[in-house]
């Protein structure tokens, strides 16, 4: 049966706006953190609380639909052709923990693995960015509250495709995360590129004209979508991070490439990505550009 995309994407707006308000009420100063894989993995109450909320009315509106989420997955579960919801409750835990306003509810559907419907909301800074496949890409500023399911909402603006084309990584602001994993060989993966990023080439000038991080996965490719960041690197993130902002994204003209050289049509799981906004050129020029800088240094 054809799906209602639009319908599925109002509904996952109203629940991001629930959501919002259930992160919002948290008081930072009682979140109870717990670590996951190490001291750097954190998961809050509010995280596992919002998962909760979000599971449950999803399968009470679409009951056929498979659900993954982020505080609920376990190892082994694989994203089918089925509709899947792909959720992170909270993108950006480390900020939530800390205050820092950059955080939000990433909630996405991937059909046949590509991402369908994106919805991303940062409640801080009160910013929804949203995108069905083949509809274009908005975001919508200062949404008023109460109003839910896009109603009255008067700042929903189209990510429009950025008129400046690239002309080289030397030309971009370009985002990058530690992750949570900080060993092993991917943690050199990460120093060398970071490093090389920060030099000055062979004939002076600087490779990149600053790096920056969000700290979640899904407001990079958000910003990436916005046309604020030039190109997003990571490698260790999840396909839960990446789903909903990956549909916005493409729907603004950008593209989601492999973190490691040669993969120009990277899966949703693959967890390692490189993001380049909208251009009228030099997307792919950047990708190759930025695959020579990692050469050998691929992750694992
Ligand atoms: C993390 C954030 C972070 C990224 C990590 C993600 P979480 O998600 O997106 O920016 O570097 O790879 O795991 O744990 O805050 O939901």
């Amino acid at each position: 049966a054809d799906l209602n995309l639009q319908e599925i994407h109002d509904t996952l707006i109203s629940v991001a706006h629930e959501a919002g308000r259930m992160m919002l009420a948290a008081n930072p100063s009682d979140i109870e953190q717990g670590e996951k894989l190490n001291s750097v993995d954190i998961v809050t109450e509010t995280d596992k609380a919002v998962e909760n909320l979000v599971s449950s009315r999803l399968s009470t509106a679409y009951p056929t639909f498979a659900f993954v989420g982020e505080e609920t997955y376990k190892p082994g579960i694989q994203i089918t052709a089925t509709p899947t919801f792909i959720v992170d409750p909270i993108d950006g835990t480390t900020n939530f923990v800390h205050g820092f306003p950059s955080a939000c509810i990433s909630l996405g559907l991937a059909v046949s693995r590509i991402p369908a419907v994106g919805v991303v909301y940062n409640p801080w800074q009160d910013t929804l960015y949203s995108a069905i496949r083949g509809q274009g890409a908005f975001v919508t500023v200062g949404a008023v509250w109460g109003l839910e399911g896009g109603k009255g909402r008067k700042n929903k603006l189209p990510l429009a495709k950025n008129p400046i084309p690239l002309t080289g990584l030397d030309k971009s602001l370009v985002s990058i995360e530690w992750g949570s994993q900080r060993d092993g060989v991917n943690y050199e993966v990460k120093t060398e590129v970071f490093k090389k990023l920060c030099a000055v080439k062979e004939n002076g000038g600087a490779m990149v004209h600053s790096l920056r991080s969000m700290g979640s996965a899904a407001l990079n490719l958000c910003a990436v979508a916005a046309g604020q960041l030039d190109v997003y690197w990571e490698g260790g993130c999840w396909a839960w991070d990446v789903c909903a902002g990956w549909c916005i994204l493409s729907e603004a003209g950008g593209l989601v490439a492999g973190g490691n050289p040669g993969v120009w049509e990277p899966e949703l799981d693959s967890r390692k990505y490189l993001a380049v906004r909208g251009a009228p050129s030099g997307q792919k020029e950047i990708v190759e550009e930025f695959w020579r800088v990692i050469g050998d240094e691929t992750f694992h």
